[in-house]
């Protein structure tokens, strides 16, 4: 059976992944766009020469009236997602000593508002379907706090506990709501990061490189997955042992 998953801020490195692996699984996949990188079209158009014909819809995931009004369209044109990814995240990294509040806001308005702003738009029909996954891309740094994101730290810490009490209120209705908090992965956030602050890091990795990013999208898979019934309320460390929990 042909699944219908939205994933936000998809076109991105993480999100590009996620996109893949869905549509491997059979899903048909639309994403959402907003100030990419990339053009929009350009993305779509490579998806599609490497097979993967996926659709989009501009989203600002920080403001609730337009995650509403993007989401209308998603109805109209596709339907009510079964798989909801909740995936669209920045940082603007600062020691917070020098931290604006508009660094502050950004990514609170976007890492952390942005999952009520879009989940609210589809759960109640997901509700009524009776089946339904929900993961909230977190970060090993929602987990352990980083030197330079009290920003990013926050919304993510923030996140798994969105995931922890939403899980409870769908239990019984067929839906899982779980988190996945990546490591350092190789992706453009990454990249942008100063090399030598990076390379400090990458030493405290102790399996001595960054994560792919198909090595994130294969959690996210198995969680969007039939096989996963079980699993909801979970927050999925895939860090390459950087830190570890009970
Ligand atoms: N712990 C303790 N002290 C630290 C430290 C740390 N982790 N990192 C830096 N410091 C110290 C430095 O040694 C330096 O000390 P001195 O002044 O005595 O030399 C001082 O703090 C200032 O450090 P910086 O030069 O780095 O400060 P800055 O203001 O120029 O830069 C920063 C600040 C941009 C936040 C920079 O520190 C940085 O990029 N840090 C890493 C932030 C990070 O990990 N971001 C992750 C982005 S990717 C992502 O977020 C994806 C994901 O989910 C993992």
């Amino acid at each position: 059976m042909s699944r219908l998953a939205l994933v936000t801020g998809g076109m991105g490195g993480i999100g590009t992944a996620i996109c893949r692996a869905l549509a491997d699984d059979g899903s048909r996949v639309v994403t959402t766009e907003f100030k990419e990188a990339v053009p929009p079209e350009e993305w779509l158009a490579q998806q599609q020469a490497a097979g993967y014909q996926f659709e989009s819809v501009a989203m600002d995931v920080s403001s609730f009236e337009d995650a509403e009004r993007a989401a209308g369209l998603i109805k109209e044109r596709y339907g009510v997602p079964d798989i909801l990814v909740n995936n669209a995240g920045i940082t603007r990294d600062a020691q917070f000593k020098n931290m604006t509040a508009a660094q502050w806001r950004a990514v609170l308005g976007t890492n952390l508002d942005s999952v009520f702003n879009v989940t609210r738009q589809f759960i109640n029909e997901m509700l009524a379907k009776g089946w339904g996954r929900i993961v909230n891309i977190a970060s090993i740094n929602g987990q352990k706090g980083q030197f330079g994101q009290a920003n990013y730290s926050a919304a993510k810490a923030g996140v798994h506990g969105f995931t922890m009490a939403l899980a409870q209120e769908t239990a019984r209705k067929g839906i899982s709501v779980n988190t996945v908090s990546p490591g350092y992965t190789a992706t453009p956030m990454v990249s942008a990061m100063r090399p030598e602050v990076l390379d400090k890091i990458v030493a405290q990795i102790p399996l001595g490189r960054l994560a792919h990013v198909d090595e994130i999208a294969a959690v996210v898979r198995f969680l969007c997955s039939d096989a996963a019934s079980f699993v909801s309320g979970a927050n999925i460390p895939v860090n390459g042992v950087q830190y570890t929990s009970h």
